[in-house]
């Protein structure tokens, strides 16, 4: 049995880090486990131009000291101008820009309403080498919120591949059976992040016992054939998936209400829990790869130098981490689990 496995320095190629007191809080536990962070765009008001980004920039390497390098990313509107795209892109403030269907997620509304809308945008990104990174689900009501990535899919996914083959698209945190076949379809120029907690539970955890909202994200847990199917995908070893935490935190009182807000804040303990699923798919061969080497070889990036080790031990989760005056609940919070991160070896 493997008790311990020294991998290159990972990096999370999904996170939310939030601003002010919020990010104060919540950097210091991504930049604990992980070199390089794609940080999305989605304040409130969201990050749009190359001004807004590099300040953002500056804020979060305060909050997160040194040894963390954050991965800029840009908001798409229907407005958004093609040279300003280029001129981020070009000046090295952002690698990718992230598409959020309007109304679909957390501070989305400025989001775009038609994918003709950014055509011009992401005719210049296909051509610059600019990376399109997008939540996958339509925000039809009339389509069941389980079904949501589905029907994406087949109405915006596919012809978006086909009218802009050369653009590298990364479908964030995939839920469903049907993405990861869609990926594996699709040549390297298509690949997915998948999240710690869409390995781990499925849609039964949101109502075990009660409502649990603290594993209510977006887009929600599917059935366990559709984990399943994930787990499948990120312990392949193929290098169209690789590891994006989405961690989203919110405070306690703004998940544990009447109508409470989505995301999972799943920091404090990512690695180990990415690990513990290789664990049990007996792939532990694999998580580097899907950890450290597959993002930066999508993104054009050296793989980090630094090396962490993980080992077997007891490792009880903090229930919550105190933020921004209150608390957050951290995803496994109040569990122990059978990995540690033990660090910078
Ligand atoms: O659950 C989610 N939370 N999904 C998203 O897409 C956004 C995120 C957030 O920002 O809270
Ligand atoms: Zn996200």
């Amino acid at each position: 049995m493997t008790d311990r496995i020294v991998i290159a320095r990972p990096d999370d190629w999904h996170v939310h880090l939030r601003d002010g007191a919020m990010l104060d809080a919540v950097a210091p536990y991504t930049a604990r486990q992980f070199a390089r962070a794609i940080v999305m765009p989605n304040l409130v008001p969201p990050v749009t131009t190359a001004a807004a980004a590099s300040a953002y920039r500056d804020r979060i390497r305060k909050a997160a000291g040194p040894g963390f390098e954050p991965l800029m990313t840009v908001y798409l509107t229907d407005g958004i101008d093609p040279d300003e795209l280029e001129r981020g892109y070009a000046e090295g403030v952002w690698v990718a820009a992230k598409l959020y269907p309007a109304h679909a997620t957390t501070n989305s509304a400025h989001g775009v309403t038609d994918i003709a809308k950014i055509k011009a945008g992401l005719a210049r990104m296909q051509k610059i080498g600019m990376k399109l990174l997008i939540h996958g689900e339509v925000t039809d009501k009339a389509v069941d919120i389980f079904d949501r990535e589905k029907t994406f899919i087949d109405r915006v996914m596919a012809p978006l591949r086909r009218d802009f083959p050369g653009l590298k698209i990364v479908f964030e945190h995939i839920t469903t059976k049907e993405a990861a076949e869609f990926v594996l379809a699709q040549k390297a120029d298509t690949a997915a992040t998948i999240t710690p907690h869409h390995l781990i539970i499925d849609r039964n955890s949101i109502f075990e016992g009660g409502v649990r909202p603290h594993l209510y994200c977006l887009p929600i847990a599917k059935r366990a054939i559709h984990r399943d199917a994930l787990r499948k995908a990120a312990t392949s070893g193929d290098a169209r998936f690789f590891l994006g935490t989405d961690t989203a935190p919110h405070t306690v009182e703004t998940k544990e209400a009447a109508c409470g807000c989505a995301g999972i804040f799943n920091a404090p303990a990512a690695l180990e829990a990415y690990v513990q699923v290789f664990d049990e798919e007996k792939a532990l061969d694999k998580f580097e790869a899907f950890a450290s080497l597959n993002g930066p070889a999508f993104y054009g990036l050296p793989v980090n130098k630094e090396k962490i080790a993980l080992s077997r031990a007891a490792n009880a989760i903090p229930d919550r981490v105190a933020a921004a005056g209150t608390g957050v609940v951290a995803f496994l919070g109040g569990k122990t689990i059978p990995w540690r991160f033990d660090g910078p070896v």
